[in-house]
């Protein structure tokens, strides 16, 4: 085991890394708002890569912080800008993200739909606390990257928000991001 990692801000990466994950839109099709615009994107531009995310994982036991690298590449489906898939920890267990490029929002709700939100971008710390289920999204025109760091038994939960989804949509609005409800949110809560 070596003692950290080495972020290469001008590539975009961390080194090393146990898991490199590639998320392209096909798999995110359902998770936007409007998945024809999807389907219309995937058919012009191809299956571009909506983000990658490079992490070092010390195990899924407790003890460890595991900590990793986020990039998100801007874009826009309609007007709801690239987003993550987003989860719940399995365990209560918080997270921290630290923007270093870009800027964009972190949403997090609770199971019983609690929602906040706030802006990641350079110098900024996010605390994401226990219990909530966090997104990020790309409101800029250029990469967002993130670092993040989270206990190493937390679990990561994608069935609820893939289910679900959030309470709130990030959109373009006159040149701007602004949150919008998700008129397809459903109410019931997130267990
Ligand atoms: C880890 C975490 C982030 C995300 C990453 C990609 O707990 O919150 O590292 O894993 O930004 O998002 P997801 O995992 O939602 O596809
Ligand atoms: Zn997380």
């Amino acid at each position: 085991m070596s003692f950290g990692s080495k972020i290469d801000a001008v590539k975009n990466l961390l080194e090393p890394f146990t898991n490199h994950k590639v998320v392209k839109l096909s798999s995110l099709r359902d998770y936007f708002s409007e998945p024809n615009e999807a389907d219309r994107v995937l058919k012009e531009r191809g299956d571009v890569v909506v983000y990658e995310y490079y992490e070092r994982i010390f195990g899924e036991g407790g003890g460890h912080i595991n900590f990793g690298l986020t990039v998100m590449y801007p874009g826009k489906i309609g007007r709801e800008y690239f987003l993550t898939r987003g989860h719940f920890h399995e365990k209560d267990a918080a997270e921290i993200y630290v923007g270093l490029k870009g800027v964009g929002y972190i949403l997090m709700q609770t199971r019983d739909g609690k929602v906040e939100a706030r802006v990641i971008e350079p110098d900024t710390v996010v605390y994401v606390p226990p219990g909530y289920g966090h997104r990020t999204i790309n409101t800029g025109t250029e990469p967002l990257v993130f670092f993040f760091a989270y206990p190493s038994d937390a679990g990561h939960d994608y069935e609820a928000v893939k289910e679900k989804g959030f309470a709130k949509l990030v959109v373009e609005e006159n040149g701007k991001p602004k949150l919008i409800d998700n008129p397809k949110y459903l109410m019931s809560p997130m267990v």
